[in-house]
């Protein structure tokens, strides 16, 4: 290599860290302010009369809250780590930064102009998580696009034959919410019926093909690498991507069980939501028997607890969801708060804590900054206990609230069964905006700050390794 084009190498590696960062940074900026937002709301139900302005009202937070999450927060870090992985896998540096730099600028323009027009009352009425208005939608969809472009520029450059099993889980959710935000923003067969079934399909993929595909691909070039060994097997990687493509879009009807959608496409979605053991079970077990035998370096590193975490997480948010969609349970759990304990199991048990493990585990490599080590210890145990306070919390209020409900009781007693529990999620949720603060702390040490020798300390015991 001569010294010009290993300088350039050099440069351009450089551009990919900048960009890693600049992204992590970003998304941890919206996590904050999200994640405040969910913190006001959870206070909102024990004490309703609580910031009553209309600005402060439920109804505009709520959105801002669930929208900040997922397009301003969970996209932008997985795609920041995304990026990096498909550069990293395809032993290059990434391709078409310049693509890269305006998808970042267009998700934050998208979440600044979402957060802004929601607040203000202006929106796309209650079609849950878009509820942005068209055009702030479109430069959700043009960061999506542009993003796609730089990925896939990457990985068609790669320097292996084979494309790495991260790689077609990352090129997947690119295809598919590209498909899934086009169909979203169709307006002419969004009226009545066809609405809910346009819903149904974007609301459960945007969770499904999006934030699941970008955070198994992502798991998959983490774990092996944080724990020096290969993947326990290829074949069920490559199993787990297509049986999530073939059942995943089927099965957002289980939203809109017992309403006038046809009663056999309400049936398809429940198998279909069965059917879903198969790549969850896939995927959990290809992930558990990788770390087969590695406890103790799960156990000295910063980043790995977090990754097992998210992938125990991934099963016990899955397996609910399945059986959650059956229709003898739907009938008490049904528009009660269990919902939303499923959802932060899986938003944030699953996904949060894999982005977290893949930032805490690949950022410092690419930096040579290391986190502070407390803090990231106490990051992990107050995420870790504060989610599953709020999703037990809200499991068990969200049964009595559903069993009132069928049993005919008025409305107030299902409000008192579930206010004690509405308390503990509160609690929960401040336990979890806690650990955000410290993982803004760390953050800022492994980007800003001036570089630190110093190793940093494992989460559970020993000496740290990653
Ligand atoms: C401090 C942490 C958090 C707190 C306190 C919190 C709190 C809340 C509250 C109070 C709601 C409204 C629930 C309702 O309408 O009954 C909510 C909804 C939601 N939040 Fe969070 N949240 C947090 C973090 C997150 C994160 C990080 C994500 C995703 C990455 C997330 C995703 C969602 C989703 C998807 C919903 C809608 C739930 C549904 O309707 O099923 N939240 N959150």
């Amino acid at each position: 290599m001569t010294v010009t084009s290993a300088r350039r190498l050099e440069q351009s590696t450089a551009g990919d860290i900048k960009l890693f960062s600049a992204f992590t940074i970003s998304a941890t900026v919206w996590l904050l302010l999200a994640t405040a937002v969910g913190l006001l709301l959870s206070f909102k139900f024990p004490y309703p009369d609580f910031a009553s302005s209309p600005y402060l009202s439920f109804g505009r937070l709520r959105p801002i809250h669930t929208n900040g999450t997922f397009y301003g927060f969970a996209s932008v870090a997985l795609t920041g780590v995304a990026m990096y992985v498909a550069a990293r896998s395809s032993g290059i540096s990434l391709w078409g930064k310049t693509y890269a730099w305006g998808a970042l600028w267009c998700y934050n323009i998208a979440a600044t102009m979402g957060t802004i027009t929601l607040d203000l009352g202006i929106n796309n009425g209650d079609q849950e998580y878009r509820e942005w208005v068209w055009w702030v939608a479109l430069f959700f969809v043009g960061a999506v696009i542009l993003s796609a472009i730089s990925i896939i520029g990457t990985v068609a450059n790669r320097t292996e034959r084979d494309i790495y099993i991260s790689n077609w889980y990352i090129i997947g959710a690119y295809s598919f919410t590209t498909i899934l935000g086009v169909t979203a923003a169709i307006p002419f067969y969004q009226r009545g019926l066809g609405q809910v079934a346009v819903q149904g399909f974007y609301m459960h993929n945007a969770v499904g093909m999006w934030f699941t595909f970008l955070a198994l691909g992502t798991t998959y070039y983490a774990l092996p690498k944080l724990l020096n060994r290969p993947i326990y097997s290829y074949a069920l990687g490559i199993l787990g991507f297509w049986t999530n493509l073939i059942f995943y879009p089927i099965i957002g009807a289980h939203h809109f069980e017992f309403s006038p959608l046809p009663w056999w496409f309400q049936t398809l979605a429940i198998v279909f939501s069965v059917g879903m053991l198969v790549p969850v079970f896939a995927g959990t077990g290809n992930f558990l028997l990788t770390m087969r035998g590695g406890w103790e370096r799960i156990r000295r590193s910063v980043a790995l607890p977090f990754i097992f975490v998210g992938v125990l997480y991934y099963f016990v948010g899955s397996f609910q969801g399945t059986v959650e969609a059956l229709r003898s349970l739907q009938t008490i759990w049904h528009l009660t708060s269990y919902t939303v304990g499923h959802s932060h199991a899986t938003m944030y048990g699953f996904i949060t804590f894999i982005a977290w493990g893949c930032i805490y585990g690949l950022l410092p490599k690419a930096t040579r900054k290391q986190p502070n080590s407390l803090a990231t210890g106490l990051h992990f145990w107050m995420a870790s206990i504060g989610v599953t306070l709020y999703v037990l919390a809200l499991s068990v209020g969200g049964t009595l609230q559903g069993i009132d409900w069928a049993q005919g009781d008025p409305f107030i007693a299902s409000v008192e069964s579930a206010a004690p529990y509405w308390v503990a999620r509160a609690v929960g949720g401040t336990m979890m905006f806690c650990a955000h603060l410290l993982f803004a702390y760390n953050v800022y040490l492994m980007t800003f700050a001036r570089s630190r020798e110093s190793e940093a300390a494992p989460i559970v015991a020993g000496k740290a390794t990653a």
